[in-house]
């Protein structure tokens, strides 16, 4: 049994009249999930697009909620974190955890950063801990596998690339992932959008290719039992 959260970020759509503007971070996501049902079905799937519905801003309400202890907290307070409570939920509930984000001004979307602002919670997805010295935070979450998907207009993010120092995306992502209990990363990433030639095709191609290999590697049904499963499997 395995539960798939999948959050994608982009405000574009997958589809759009003109297909020049389709989001590209949500349609390589969409591989990956397509790929896994071709091996077998999602046992458990949750899908969030916080792109065209983003969760709510924190407020200073939310952060008294959040420091008001549980049985103390007035019926208003819980509502106030009760969308909080229900993301968590589901990164919680979640093995694998499918990201998809767009760069926008060399981060992610401020609606993928609210999303995180809900469910990075103390107590909740980590614990704070002054004996711990000059390491007071600890994640409480473990044991699950992060696939992040990102796609960007310029290109030259990666490592030794010539914009490595201007990617305030996957690092912050990469950051963030603990607090998500990720063991495992699996990253994918297109470039050159805003270039539309050659390499931009060829980037996407790349990334649609990795995301049908790890969807492959993640979901493999089958625990070989005999000489024939092995071949078929492989
Ligand atoms: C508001 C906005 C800001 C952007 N900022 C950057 C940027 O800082 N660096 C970059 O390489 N591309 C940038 N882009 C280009 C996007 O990263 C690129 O179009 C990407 O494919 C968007 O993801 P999507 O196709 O999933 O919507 C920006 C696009 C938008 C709309």
């Amino acid at each position: 049994m395995s539960t798939l959260l999948h959050v994608d970020s982009s405000v574009r759509a997958t589809t759009n009249p003109n297909p020049d503007h389709n989001s590209i971070s949500k349609n390589i996501a969409f591989r990956f999930i397509d790929t896994w049902r071709k091996n077998r079905p999602i046992d458990e799937y949750i899908y969030r697009d916080v792109g065209v519905n983003p969760p709510d801003f924190i407020t200073q309400d939310w952060v008294g909620a959040v420091f008001t202890p549980e049985e103390k907290r007035t019926p208003a307070q819980k509502e106030t974190l009760a969308l909080s409570d229900k993301l968590i939920a589901e990164v919680v509930a979640a093995d694998i955890i499918l990201i998809s984000s767009p760069m926008y001004n060399y981060g992610m979307p401020a609606q993928l950063k609210a999303w995180f602002d809900q469910i990075v919670r103390i107590d909740k997805t980590f614990d704070f801990d002054l004996a711990r010295g000059d390491s007071p935070l600890q994640p409480l979450l473990s044991g699950k596998t992060l696939i992040i998907v990102t796609s960007s207009g310029e290109f030259g993010f990666q490592k030794g690339g010539i914009r490595e120092g201007s990617n305030h995306l996957t690092p912050h992502l990469l950051t963030l992932s603990k607090y998500l209990g990720a063991d495992t990363v699996y990253e994918i990433a297109a470039e050159y959008q805003e270039f539309g030639d050659d390499r931009h095709s060829r980037s996407v191609a790349d990334a649609k290719y990795r995301a049908e290999r790890i969807a492959t590697e993640l979901s493999f049904p089958v625990v070989a039992t005999s000489p024939e499963n092995v071949v078929k499997n492989l």
